[in-house]
């Protein structure tokens, strides 16, 4: 496996290969993580994996500065599962000057996550063109974990004409439900145990739903309350179009609700699919 952290060097290694799989990442990687690097392999004849830590995608009070950065532990990972090449760029090398040029999203991208977290998916955005004109990759791999932001990929890959493939994993979790997560770490034993409520509440709504309660909005609401009576702070549930992630409404077939929620001073996303007819 070859560790590479300029571009000029991940070019010219790269110009010999005729189908590169991507898998991008701010490291510190799991079992989620890793799921997608083994998609990428059946798909692809080199895959490069990125490690970047994109500040451009954190606001100024989150927790960039404490995100877990564990390199060599991580590149252990992806040398045994036989990954090529590990594109570990330093800010200097993605950021040489201000990253004056930003992209524009659609409103999507204002709504759930991006309404809790203002800039975050221009700052995702940017990066994830950066790296793909960078790495040049014919697919390039991305979980369902994070939902929305695999849609404002595929918007911007359809709408931008860029020419890879977007191929998606689904979300790895624990035993108990808790999606895998670098964040996790932040927790206790004992937040660790509580954390699996996000999902369990998910996919209670989602039982709801499937014994024919198509009233979201309230669904919603309760389930909201349930996590604040446990002590969460709840940033949104929402049951949407898988498609256009739009609010849904009765008579919509493919659904996906949504979750945001903050457990102490740790915040935890989570997704569940769900198709009614
Ligand atoms: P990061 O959080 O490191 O996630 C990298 C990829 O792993 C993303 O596609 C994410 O959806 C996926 N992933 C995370 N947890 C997962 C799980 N439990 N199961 C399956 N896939 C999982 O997402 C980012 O980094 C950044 O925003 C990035 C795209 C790299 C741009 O900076």
């Amino acid at each position: 496996m070859e560790i590479i952290t300029d571009i000029a060097s991940l070019r010219t290694r790269l110009e010999r290969e005729s189908k590169i799989g991507f898998v991008p990442t701010m490291g510190n990687l799991h079992e989620g993580h890793l799921s997608l690097v083994r998609i990428a392999q059946k798909n692809a004849d080199c895959v490069v994996v990125s490690i970047f830590v994109n500040r451009l995608q954190f606001a100024p009070h989150e927790d960039f500065d404490r995100y877990p950065r564990t390199q060599e532990s991580d590149c252990q990972l992806l040398e045994k599962l036989g990954v090529d090449i590990v594109f570990l760029p330093s800010e200097r090398t993605l950021y040489p000057v201000p990253q004056t040029f930003q992209l524009l999203l659609p409103s999507v991208a204002d709504s759930l996550e991006g309404e809790f977290r203002i800039g975050f998916f221009r700052g995702v955005a940017t990066v994830v063109l950066k790296l793909f004109n960078i790495v040049q990759p014919h697919v390039a791999v991305f979980g369902k974990k994070d939902y929305q932001q695999l849609h404002i990929v595929r918007q911007m890959v359809a709408q931008l004409n860029l020419p890879v493939t977007i191929l998606t994993g689904e979300t790895v979790r624990t035993e108990h439900g808790l999606a895998l997560s670098s964040r996790n770490s932040y927790l206790s034993e004992g937040e660790q145990r509580e954390a699996s409520h996000l999902f369990r509440t998910l996919l209670q709504v989602k039982h709801e739903i499937v014994r024919g309660d198509h009233n979201y909005r309230s669904l919603e609401v309760s389930a909201k309350q349930v996590l604040s009576q446990r002590g969460w702070k709840v940033d949104y549930i929402a049951v949407q179009q898988q498609t256009s992630l739009l609010p849904a409404e009765g008579g919509d077939t493919d659904l996906v609700i949504l979750g945001a929620a903050w457990l102490n001073q740790t915040r935890l996303i989570d997704n569940l699919e769900l198709s009614v007819d």
